[in-house]
């Protein structure tokens, strides 16, 4: 028996769509299902000012199938040279909806981001001035600081220090991996939302290194235990208005992942929706997808929910997801969740 599933047209609240051969493969996978999506700006060299970030918007859209339709949400790429005041103008003229933090360090193309947090001080007070959410890479960089422990100590040491430090600043914990991360958002009402990925919903660290090493389950914030997983399924699934979903989709060709020193970045674009219906069903609270997809992101932005809907359909038969999309410059592998599932997106 097949059943059906309708909701708002759904959002993504972190997105990688990066430039030129991989744009064009990638955002037909992204606007086929979302209606609009936060655009992460870590290209190299990465976008730092609002002409670079109105000129990487006019590529997105000049790279959209005329079919389509898709609405770009710009970010800005905060260094320790941003310019409030240019920040402010991009903000006011619409093109922009956050600024995103990187510390030097923590992921792809973050070589540019923020060491001293006392040279970005200026901007952060504009931002809770004029109401920008900044979005956050809540990790840690110190050597001495294991991986696994990055995220729950950057909230300690990083986090709530900017947050005590600048009221009215509202913030992302872009995808929280952690019990921390879900605890610091709870305990925290005020200006704070989190975004969570569909991968970290359904791996754990075991599933990168048990029975061989996977690099295409390799993303940062790396995945964590069992029990972390448990707690972002716990939070996303609950319909808690501050959690809302951000892909992270963080497309790499095969060849730059399936390295010595392979990428950070799970490319989930293609079959997000569907892998969400199915979590979403396991756990008893198919209710509440449409909030965590389509209703809490534009809840915390300001924005209007999407006008138009999508439907999910649970077939019988399990869904066949392309396993690659290709690029001009070579193949890019699509999360596989491991299991089947029988979700799809109708047409
Ligand atoms: O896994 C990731 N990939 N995490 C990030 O923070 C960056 C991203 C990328 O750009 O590839
Ligand atoms: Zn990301």
């Amino acid at each position: 028996m097949t059943q059906n599933l309708t909701i708002a047209r759904p959002d993504d609240w972190h997105l990688h769509l990066r430039d030129g051969a991989m744009l064009e493969a990638v955002l037909p996978e992204t606007a086929r299902h979302f209606g609009r999506a936060i655009i992460m700006p870590n290209l190299v060299p990465p976008v730092v000012t609002g002409a670079q970030a109105a000129a990487y918007k006019d590529r997105i859209m000049a790279a959209l199938p005329e079919d389509m339709q898709f609405e770009p949400l710009m970010t800005l790429y905060l260094t320790e040279d941003s310019d409030p005041e240019d920040i402010a103008a991009a903000h006011a003229s619409g093109l922009i909806k956050s600024v995103k933090l990187y510390p030097a360090g923590a992921t792809t193309n973050s070589a540019s981001g923020v060491s001293d947090f006392k040279n970005v001080r200026a901007a952060l007070d504009k931002m809770a001035e004029i109401g920008l959410p900044l979005c956050v890479h809540g990790e840690v960089t110190d050597h001495d600081i294991d991986i696994f422990d990055r995220e729950a100590v950057f909230i300690d040491r990083v986090l709530d220090p900017i947050r005590k430090a600048t009221p009215g600043l509202r913030v992302v914990m872009e995808h929280i991996t952690t019990k921390d991360g879900v605890a610091y958002v709870r305990d925290n009402a005020r200006d704070l939302g989190a975004t969570i990925t569909t991968h970290h919903l359904i791996i754990n660290r075991n599933h990168i290194l048990v029975g061989g090493i996977k690099p295409h389950y390799y993303c940062l914030p790396v995945a964590k235990r069992e029990e972390h997983r448990l707690a972002l399924r716990e939070a996303a699934t609950s319909g808690d208005a501050r959690f809302f979903l951000g892909t992270d989709s963080a497309p790499h060709l095969d060849g730059d992942k399936e390295s010595a020193c392979g990428c950070a970045g799970c490319f989930t674009a293609t079959n997000t929706m569907a892998l969400l219906a199915h979590v979403f069903e396991e756990d008893g609270k198919l209710e509440n997808l449409e909030a965590f997809a389509s209703r809490n992101g534009p809840g915390f932005y300001g924005l209007p929910v999407n006008d138009g809907t999508i439907t999910l359909t649970k077939n019988e038969q399990a869904t066949v997801f392309p396993d690659k999309i290709e690029s001009a410059n070579g193949p890019v592998t699509v999360f596989d969740p491991g299991y089947d599932v029988f979700w799809t997106v109708a047409d």
